[in-house]
């Protein structure tokens, strides 16, 4: 082989290595989505009235799942809410999840959509996607508990200068047939943190003159925050039928 040719093939081949490179970054190379390495990532967060939690990004080499599940005891539990993930890179997926069986720490872990696609079959086909020996998950922390917190805007237009009292906060058990307290006092400017709960079924809180209607949900504490800007004595009721005693499921509000 002569000089200029050895030279040649070996121009030759560095243009080659140089392309390889190149398609590498590529697009259009039908390989590119598969590249992707799986990944998930998630932060600490509070679970909405809409029970839906975030996962900031995903990434995919195929189509697959984002399944949420719980954990307990250091242990992976039941799978509480899931969504599609095409293949490629997302960003704050919104998965809706079961409030009720949701645990402290979550695990978000990224499952394959195998044949029949489309219907996420797990436990079945739909395993979680594994990349060197490693499960694609990632845990984080429901910051409330499951617990929901509202403010509620004051049905007057009240300016932030009418806040002047303090904070008061109750916690208001509703179960068949009563609120405890029946009693709620405060006074004009304060602002009042009730921390409702049922123990039984679902009860609602009804107080119109400070625009608050709210479900009470058995095993979900909700927390609402609003400002006493009048006084007077106003009432709260139920207002979801709960059985035979319903209508006789009210108390007192009084802002002196
Ligand atoms: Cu409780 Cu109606």
């Amino acid at each position: 082989m002569s000089k200029k040719i050895a030279f040649l093939l070996s121009t030759l081949g560095t243009i080659a290595l140089l392309g390889a490179g190149c398609a590498k970054n590529s697009t259009t190379s039908p390989s590119a989505k598969e590249q992707i390495a799986p990944s998930i990532t998630t932060e600490n967060q509070s679970l909405g009235e809409n029970n839906q939690i975030t996962i900031k990004e995903a990434s995919i080499g195929q189509d697959g799942w984002i399944a949420i599940h719980t954990k307990e005891n250091g242990q992976l539990g039941d799978i509480i809410g899931y969504t599609s993930l095409s293949a490629g890179k997302d960003s704050k997926i919104k998965i809706t999840v079961d409030r009720n069986k949701v645990t402290p720490s979550l695990v978000a872990m990224l499952h394959y959509d195998r044949d029949p696609k489309g219907a996420f079959e797990s436990p079945g086909a739909d395993g979680p996607v594994i990349r060197d020996q490693q499960v694609i998950m990632q845990e984080f922390t429901i910051l409330n508990q499951g617990e929901i917190i509202k403010k509620v805007t004051p049905v007057t237009n009240t300016s932030p200068a009418s806040y002047v009292g303090v904070r008061k906060e109750f916690i208001v058990t509703a179960k068949q047939w009563s609120f405890t307290p029946t009693v709620i006092k405060a006074k004009k400017g304060d602002t009042i943190v009730l921390k409702l709960k049922s123990t039984d079924v679902t009860h609602g809180m009804f107080i119109p003159d400070f625009n608050i209607n709210e479900t009470m949900e058995p095993g979900v504490m909700k927390t609402i925050e609003f400002l006493a800007d009048k006084s007077g004595t106003f009432t709260y009721s139920c207002n979801i039928p709960c059985g035979a005693g319903h209508k006789a499921m009210s108390g007192k509000l009084i802002i002196e």
